[in-house]
């Protein structure tokens, strides 16, 4: 009995020792990340602000990341082909986003429900918390957690759906930041939701009307915000555009991020699960299709699922359709643009 316990008690000092001699050894190679939460000045006096594609990050022990960050930010309503998104800019070896973080919207959220609270600013104030103070205890935050949830790259991005709520507040506490804004067919998302059974914050699945109006509310906010910080900071990409003309909307897209064009955006299932490639969670819903190559198949399965209630209410139930240009008329949209 006394040598049962003797034995296990080596094996787990065994188990402790090599454990320590491994977290040491991999905790001396690991890149060394540096995040600046002042408020000004961000390693300026250092002189190494990682913010542009000349910048060879591989060849540094450190990364120096600051405000200035060219960052870029995909979202949108979830399935709206933002994880696709994300999965093709992933796949080009000067991007990385990674996986959704599901915390960058959350404190957004509750910044932002502060800041609409009378009481709670007055509270702030009185506890001489300023809104500069917020925003670079914020900043420290979300770039904190973006830089270090995956590898360095010339340029860092985000992938969660719903941080596109908060764009102005984003482009006030980073600058240089630039959103992708994915817009899709509300029928079809909505359909989509409906039958993978998708629970969201803020949707209401009981029925298509309920959730078409909650689409077109969440779209709306988005969307408006998107066009408040103008056309070089926010750009629009519809879904079926990305998957019916890859080539020229990935022109666009990288185009607008001034990132130089590379083939391997359009082959993103090649690289995932490769060094510099597309890294993708067991635990989010889309995954298994981004795991194949872009296809169509998505694009009209909603077309014998809306009921004749809602198609014939449409224009009422979800306006934002006719104004982001989506045909309300036909039963089968083709999803074309008018030439
Ligand atoms: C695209 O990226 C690959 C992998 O990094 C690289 O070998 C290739 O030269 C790049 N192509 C262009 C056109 O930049």
């Amino acid at each position: 009995m006394a040598f049962c316990r003797g034995s296990k008690w080596h094996k787990i000092q065994f188990v402790i020792a090599v454990a320590t001699i491994l977290i040491f050894v991999f905790g001396l190679k690991e890149r060394k990340v540096n995040i600046f939460s002042k408020l000004d000045g961000y390693g300026r006096e250092q002189g190494r602000s990682l913010s542009s594609l000349n910048y060879d990050y591989r060849n540094e022990n450190h990364v120096w990341y600051d405000k200035n960050i060219p960052l870029i930010w995909i979202g949108g309503v979830p399935r709206s082909g933002t994880t696709l998104a994300r999965a093709m800019l992933d796949a080009h070896p000067a991007i990385r986003c990674g996986e959704e973080t599901r915390v960058i919207p959350r404190v957004l959220g509750i910044h932002g429900q502060m800041a609409n609270s009378n009481l709670e600013m007055t509270r702030l104030q009185e506890a001489k918390i300023t809104s500069d103070i917020l925003d670079g205890a914020l900043g420290a935050y979300i770039l904190s957690i973006i830089a270090h949830h995956g590898e360095p790259a010339p340029r860092l991005c985000n992938k969660d759906p719903f941080a596109l709520k908060h764009i102005k507040k984003l482009s006030q506490i980073f600058p240089n930041s630039k959103f992708i804004l994915m817009i899709r067919d509300g029928r079809a998302t909505v359909h989509s939701i409906i039958t993978r059974k998708v629970t969201i914050r803020g949707f209401n699945t009981k029925s298509w009307d309920l959730a078409l109006k909650d689409w077109n509310r969440a779209i709306k906010t988005i969307y408006d915000q998107c066009v408040a910080v103008g056309n070089k900071q926010c750009l629009p990409v519809h879904y079926e555009q990305l998957v019916l003309h890859p080539k020229s909307e990935m022109e666009r897209i990288l185009n607008f991020l001034n990132v130089p064009w590379n083939d391997s955006v359009l082959h993103h299932e090649k690289s995932i699960g490769k060094p510099g490639g597309v890294s993708l969670s067991r635990k989010e819903l889309s995954t298994d299709q981004v795991n194949k190559p872009l296809n169509k198949d998505a694009l009209w399965k909603w077309v014998d699922h809306i009921p004749q209630n809602t198609r014939e209410n449409i224009g009422k139930i979800a306006p934002m359709l006719s104004v982001l240009g989506y045909d309300i008329t036909s039963k089968r949209p083709t999803y074309e643009k008018d030439k």
